[in-house]
């Protein structure tokens, strides 16, 4: 809503012109949208070649969840074969939105794994398609309004398309003016550079391929943004062997943690706050049962169906939250990572309840959240004030139940695990019951 107002406000303002011009195809094609070139090999493989569009690198590209939006992609397939039938039968209808640009270079950004990047690219065109994935961010970096989904704009990067397929000499378009200075140019080159080996990869690999799109659809079927940490678009946690890429490595916080020296094959584990299990099903060759309690279903079905993938039987997901799981059971070792801010109780009645949870001389192994961010500019100092108060809690009340003789501190270190988080760092615990 807030979004509309301002888009309506600027019209009003005169920030946004609007002008009909006649433009060739390809001057739209600019370096930033192998996205269309994608479409483009679409049309030519699916109505000339008549290949499977599931075998095709767009139909990898819009399942994709890693690069923060995602439409159901059976439903755009069929929507852009449709609109292709009917542009080839009576031609283009309408104008394709476009913006103008004046400075040498274009702002342009695009997303990978929940952590947002920025590149300034020659401006030797002049104009850049606009379209509903692109958005407005202020120059601390924040995305503030997602510039609303004009009729319009909702099929411009498939007509173009389907203009360029069919060699279109001009087309009709209609000019946006923005205020330049704010406006971020979708890029889907540099984010198709880094998925393109994955790709290619899946388009040979069925079983692999009809999973990961799968869990993608399972995950993003109910998942709503909360603010319970469970808020991200793409996955946590990645899984190398299923070729998922997530906001944390999981492999790498394996080694930092020096897990391969800890777990054992007798071992019982409970991981709060699982999210979407790859983490704990990682884990789950190297233990006897692992446990993991999460609260959001759409994560939870993403465990299970990995589970149930991978054929493994010694770990088990509960759809709850750490307060309201009931159990007897005791366990060896407890995993808690970045996961105490969401609890409603205090860090230390937190700590008590795992206490219960363990075995005499079990092992919590506990994570804090970011303690240290590191931005550039004039940001810097109060983001990392801002975070260090974590840091200050966190090793309190740890240190404080280990002088009331609760635990043991028998390791401790730092992550900084890339990803999303790679300018994140955290610190970790390693302790034990006495
Ligand atoms: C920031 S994520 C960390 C996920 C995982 N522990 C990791 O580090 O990879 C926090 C997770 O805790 C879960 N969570 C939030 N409140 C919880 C609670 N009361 N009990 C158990 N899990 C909870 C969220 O749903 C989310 O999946």
């Amino acid at each position: 809503m807030v979004s509309k107002i301002k888009f309506i406000t600027n019209i009003i303002k005169g920030k946004i012109i609007r002008k009909r011009i006649k433009l060739n195809p390809n001057v739209l094609l600019t370096e930033n949208r192998d996205d269309i070139r994608y479409m483009v090999d679409f049309l030519r493989e699916v109505i000339e070649k008549g290949a499977d569009p599931k075998k095709t690198i767009f139909y990898q590209f819009i399942s994709d969840i890693d690069k923060n939006f995602y439409y159901q992609p059976n439903k755009t397939v069929k929507e852009f074969l449709d609109l292709y039938k009917k542009s080839a039968k009576e031609g283009i209808k309408g104008k394709i939105p476009i913006m103008g640009f004046k400075d040498p270079f274009v702002k342009t950004r695009w997303f990978f794994c929940g952590n947002s990047f920025i590149k300034y690219i020659r401006n030797t065109t002049g104009y850049q398609l606009y379209d509903d994935a692109s958005y407005v961010i202020y120059n601390d970096n924040t995305l503030r309004y997602v510039i609303p989904k004009t009729k319009l704009s909702q099929q411009a990067a498939y007509k173009l398309a389907i203009a360029i397929y069919l060699k279109y000499k001009s087309i009709p378009c209609v000019l946006l003016e923005f205020d330049e200075e704010n406006y971020y140019a979708l890029n889907c080159t540099e984010f198709i550079k880094e998925k393109k080996d994955i790709y290619k990869f899946l388009i040979n690999d069925d079983k692999l391929r009809n999973f990961c799109h799968e869990l993608n659809a399972i995950y993003m079927k109910r998942l709503k943004i909360k603010t319970d940490g469970s808020d991200k678009i793409c996955f946590y946690q990645s899984f190398k062997k299923l070729k998922i890429n997530g906001a944390r490595d999981t492999e790498k916080r394996f080694k930092i943690y020096s897990l391969d020296k800890l777990l054992t094959k007798k071992h019982d584990v409970l991981d709060i706050g699982s999210n979407p299990g790859f983490f704990s099903l990682y884990c789950s060759k190297y233990v006897n049962s692992i446990d993991g309690i999460e609260p959001n279903k759409s994560c939870v079905e993403v465990s299970n169906y990995t589970k149930k993938f991978l054929g493994i039987t010694n770990c088990n997901f509960y759809e709850t939250t750490i307060e309201k799981f009931k159990t007897k059971k005791k366990y060896d070792i407890v995993f808690s990572f970045a996961v105490h801010r969401y609890m409603k109780t205090s860090l230390e009645e937190y700590l008590r309840r795992i206490y219960d949870l363990l075995k005499k001389e079990g092992f919590l192994l506990l994570e804090s959240h970011t303690i240290k961010k590191f931005y550039s500019g004039w940001f810097t100092n109060c983001i990392s004030t801002l975070y260090s108060a974590e840091e200050l809690s966190f090793t309190k009340t740890v240190n404080d139940l280990v002088d009331k003789g609760l635990f043991k501190i028998v390791n401790y270190g730092f992550s900084y695990d890339g990803g999303e988080n790679f300018n994140s760092k955290r610190m970790f615990y390693l302790l034990k019951k006495i």
